[in-house]
């Protein structure tokens, strides 16, 4: 299967995107749409007007949970071209939960071309100012009507389009965390590196009252021992020492982000020495004690840099850096956001360019 048909909607009116675009509730006029079946593989490749889906009271995901997905952006470059950030890396990323959850791989070439045909047939949607870009949303589930406990036979690949700006209500302002150890979000051996849609269900309840209680996010604890740091709900979590910035080490219950990965990349090319470790809670606030806690910040596709002004664990308040964006961070955001729109060569090949296009169907 290497064809994609095209049903291209026909648009009179240019699109004009509101001033605040927050994150995820726009979405742009095509849809790119694909079926598999063990008979067939993938087929039925489309990229049509966006539309609902009408599914079988018994889809399998509704019921046992086989859905995974991805985040990515592209971005409209200040020479006007467009360009994806590290999509290679995302698909691979895809692939790896679709094994752990029992679903199909992906061809990722094909994945890729497809993504870029319906980037370029939707380029008019994407923003342009620094921190705003075109969310991709690819995803999959398992589509087949069965309520027997096992994967699914079928299944269904699908990538929208979100023009985004700020994932956080605070936009790039440093963010409040809650670090708790009522909940755990996942733990090792379980699906904690996997992108699907279960992790993000065991996020919710945390997350709901922390936001009750002021915060905008929790900080996870180890699943054994609620011991050591692992991810934010939304972004992978540096620790600026004195000495050394740390990120939690990949222990198979922490997303491998991809921001993360570059970060690292940038953060060493900078001569920072980075490590990959575990890091307990209680370090940080002795650290913090002690005045060799420099700075705390999150990393994310959607958050990209952001700054945590207020990490609170049981009864201490760690006001970070006055509260205010810390220096690292704000180099940091805008590093990676000029490499996004092309400002920064890209010596790293983190970059994919997308072919602009004149839609004739
Ligand atoms: C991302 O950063 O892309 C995420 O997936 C975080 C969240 C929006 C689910």
């Amino acid at each position: 299967m290497k064809n994609i048909s095209y049903q291209i909607k026909q648009r009179n009116e240019k699109i004009t995107l509101p001033e605040k675009l927050g994150f995820g509730v726009y979405f742009t006029d095509h849809m790119f749409e694909m079926d598999y079946s063990p008979e067939k593989g993938w087929y039925n490749a489309s990229i049509h007007p966006i539309n609902n889906f009408c599914l079988h009271p018994a889809t399998s995901f509704i019921h046992y949970g086989q859905s995974i997905f991805e985040g990515l952006k592209a971005f409209k470059t200040v020479d006007n071209q467009i360009q994806i950030f590290r999509p290679d890396v995302h698909i691979e990323r895809m692939n790896n939960s679709a094994r752990r959850l029992c679903m199909p791989e992906l061809d990722s070439e094909f994945v890729l071309e497809a993504m870029k045909e319906l980037i370029a047939i939707d380029s008019d949607w994407i923003p342009t100012k620094r921190g705003e870009a075109l969310y991709i949303r690819p995803f999959m589930f398992g589509k087949e009507p069965v309520l027997g406990v096992r994967p699914s036979r079928d299944y269904k690949f699908i990538i929208i389009l979100s023009p985004v700006g700020a994932y956080y209500p605070e936009g790039f302002e440093p963010v409040r965390i809650l670090a708790q150890d009522k909940y755990v979000r996942t733990f090792r051996k379980g699906m904690g590196e996997c992108k699907t849609s279960a992790n993000y269900a065991a996020s919710l309840l945390a997350a709901e009252e922390a936001k009750e209680l002021g915060f905008t996010q929790v900080l996870w604890l180890d699943g054994v021992e609620q011991k050591y740091i692992e991810e934010v709900g939304t972004m992978n979590i540096f620790i600026h020492f004195k000495d050394e910035i740390v990120t939690p080490k990949l222990t198979g219950s922490i997303l491998p982000g991809v921001t993360r990965r570059s970060v690292i990349q940038i953060l060493s090319e900078w001569g920072f020495k980075v490590n990959e470790r575990l890091v307990s809670i209680q370090e940080v606030m002795d650290a913090y004690d002690n005045g060799t806690l420099v700075g705390v910040f999150g990393t994310g596709t959607a958050a990209i840099i952001s700054s945590i002004g207020l990490l609170s664990y049981k009864d201490k308040n760690m006001v970070i850096n006055n509260g205010e964006a810390g220096e690292l961070d704000l180099k940091l955001f805008n590093e990676l956001t000029s490499i996004h729109i092309g400002e920064k060569e890209d010596t790293h090949n983190w970059i994919f360019k997308v072919e602009k296009k004149e839609i004739l169907v």
